[in-house]
């Protein structure tokens, strides 16, 4: 448990002592640091609650604070604000503490299940920037997660079944007319290698979809091949399932490089399996509608501030919908994870489709109402125009595209003194994306700057590694392996001390806001803090071997927490850059 929370705990329960009942106790880093390093200023809402003077509720507080061994400088400000300070043994022994294991200072006794879908790549489809910030923050959230003690479920979620397979198998059917996929007669083997590579994916989809855009007739046959599909038609299953591998060996290829990964490839596919059970079971529940040709469920609200159009199940031309494949996601996951929660990290403009499906999820009852399902949007990464980000001719923004940019910007960074440069500056690259990508609050769009995202100062990912592998060359070098944290000799000591203190709480609001941002944040301050000491003192060479016990041992602690929030982030470190 926390140094803060312990003490926001005490303080709770002093309060209690004095019959004063109130579930949120909080200390707050102080604003005036010189009067105390913390402050509670819960005696103005207690004052209000009990109808008494705060300043008398804050004097009772403060008496029975001053008799905390660990508490120095304990005062009243203004109409009751009450400011503490932390004498040196009690950080110290905190910081020893954190020594042995940094990961004490987090609440691990979390029980929940939780399915996190993210990630959402399309198959066949090329990855978009879009892509990008789901596989960035849905891996972090499950990295969270677990650290705080959640059972986890990750998916991909893979987008395998939609119309754009369709578009797909028939651009290929005019391409090869001759391959037996398209033959009803055919039943022999289907081919194992087809002249299609993975780069013709890339372009097939692009012409098919151009096509289907200018040529009504070509639209209705890729629907209709669509829905044979998804129905099992024996050829097209057989090419589509070709496809589905050369691109998902692509796909993986993709993630990997961004430090993601899942514990199930399922895809929209594997929910269609789902779909003869589950209209069984929505037909017995009698909540299917027919609708101007389509089947759909009114989740309608009497409440709704705005309308909400109903959850369409089948479409009018009988191709399965998009919530559909949701809502037997939903019913799978069930089945299989029971969890008590699900996660969706998907693009903000994808709201109105979760509202839906999950309004029908709970109608139908295919979960309980206690299963949390929540949509976890995210803004848009724009260019520097305020639109979406583009390449330079006005393109889709692949994602590949761009990871490669930024490691071209970064190969130019990178000194030419380090051997394995290029491998070092694709960790930086990566490192610089996904700390530009966590950082902004989740749901905010965001703009890439490319020369702001790369640059070694400020709040970048390089900055924070660069930090990291300069404490981790310093301790190195120091070879020092028993670490013993001693006193605070000054005010740099300090704030990096008080930095750590609040570890827990940057973790707390991250997980609160389930946004990488108060995380990102932190870092920024911690290092910001290491650096200013870093700058200031000569470690290796202190010839006060108390002091230099004491600096390397903030060292370490420093480090630890570094490395096991860029972990969090899925960033990892260069040993030099
Ligand atoms: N494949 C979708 C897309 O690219 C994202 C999938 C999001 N997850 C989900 N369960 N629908 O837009």
């Amino acid at each position: 448990m926390s140094f803060i929370k312990d003490k926001e705990l005490e303080l709770k329960e002093l309060l209690n002592t004095l019959e004063y009942n109130i579930d949120d106790v909080k200390l707050e880093l102080s604003s005036r640091p010189e009067f105390g390093m913390y402050q509670y200023n819960g005696a103005m809402s207690l004052a209000k609650q009990y109808h008494k003077n705060p300043r008398e509720i804050a004097e009772e507080i403060v008496k029975k604070l001053k008799l905390d061994k660990d508490l120095i400088n304990v005062n009243i400000q203004g109409a009751g604000f009450i400011n503490i300070s932390f004498t040196n043994e009690a950080l110290t022994k905190y910081i020893n503490k954190l020594l042995l294991n940094v990961q004490t200072s987090i609440d691990t006794y979390k029980t929940k299940k939780i399915v996190i879908d993210y990630g959402g790549a399309n198959v066949a489809k090329t990855l978009h920037v879009g892509h990008l910030r789901s596989a960035n923050i849905g891996e972090a959230l499950k990295r969270l997660a677990i650290l705080c003690g959640y059972t986890v479920i990750s998916d991909a979620h893979l987008g395998d079944f939609g119309r754009q397979m369709g578009m797909i198998i028939l651009e290929i059917k005019n391409r090869y007319p001759n391959l037996p996929y398209f033959s009803d007669s055919y039943s022999g083997e289907y081919p194992k290698e087809l002249p299609i590579t993975s780069k013709d994916l890339e372009t097939i989809y692009p012409i098919a979809n151009l096509k289907a855009k200018e040529d009504e007739n070509f639209m209705n046959e890729a629907r209709t091949i669509t829905n044979e599909l998804q129905k099992g038609h024996p050829g097209y299953t057989a090419l589509w399932k070709y496809i589905y591998d050369i691109s998902v060996k692509d796909i993986r290829e993709i993630y990997n490089s961004l430090n993601t990964s899942f514990d199930y490839w399922y895809g929209e596919s594997d929910a269609n399996k789902y779909i003869p059970e589950l209209t069984k079971y929505l037909q017995e529940k009698n909540i299917l509608k027919q609708s101007e040709g389509a089947i759909i469920i009114d989740v309608s609200q009497k409440d709704d501030k705005k309308e909400i159009p109903p959850f369409i199940y089948i479409k009018s031309n009988g191709a399965l919908s998009y919530e559909a494949t949701d809502l037997a996601t939903i019913y799978q996951r069930q089945k299989d994870f029971k969890p008590d929660e699900i996660w969706y990290v998907v693009d903000n403009r994808q709201e109105l489709h979760f509202i839906q499906t999950f309004r029908a999820a709970y109608l139908s009852e295919i979960v309980p109402n206690n299963v949390k399902l929540e949509f976890l949007g995210f803004g848009t990464m724009n260019g520097k125009d305020g639109r979406p980000f583009k390449t330079r001719d006005g393109g889709v923004m692949s994602l590949s595209n761009l990871i490669n940019l930024v490691k071209e910007e970064t190969l130019k960074r990178v000194s030419d003194d380090i051997e394995n440069k290029e491998e070092v500056s694709n960790i930086v690259a990566i490192a610089t994306i996904k700390y530009a990508d966590l950082l902004p609050t989740r749901n905010k769009d965001y703009i890439f700057d490319i020369e702001k995202f790369c640059d070694m100062q400020g709040k970048t990912g390089p900055y924070i590694l660069y930090s990291t592998v300069r404490i981790n060359s310093l301790l190195k070098k120091a070879n020092n392996s028993n670490y013993n944290f001693i006193d605070i000799y000054n005010d740099y000591d300090l704030d990096i001390v008080i930095n750590i203190l609040n570890l827990t709480k940057a973790i707390d609001n991250s997980l609160k806001n389930k946004s990488l941002n108060d995380i990102c944040e932190y870092l920024f301050k911690l290092n910001s803090s290491y650096n200013n000491f870093y700058n200031e003192f000569k470690i290796l060479t202190e010839k006060n071997i108390e002091k230099k016990t004491s600096w390397l041992a903030l060292s370490k602690v420093v480090y630890d927490i570094n490395k096991m929030l860029l972990n969090v982030l899925a960033i990892n470190i260069p040993d030099r850059m």
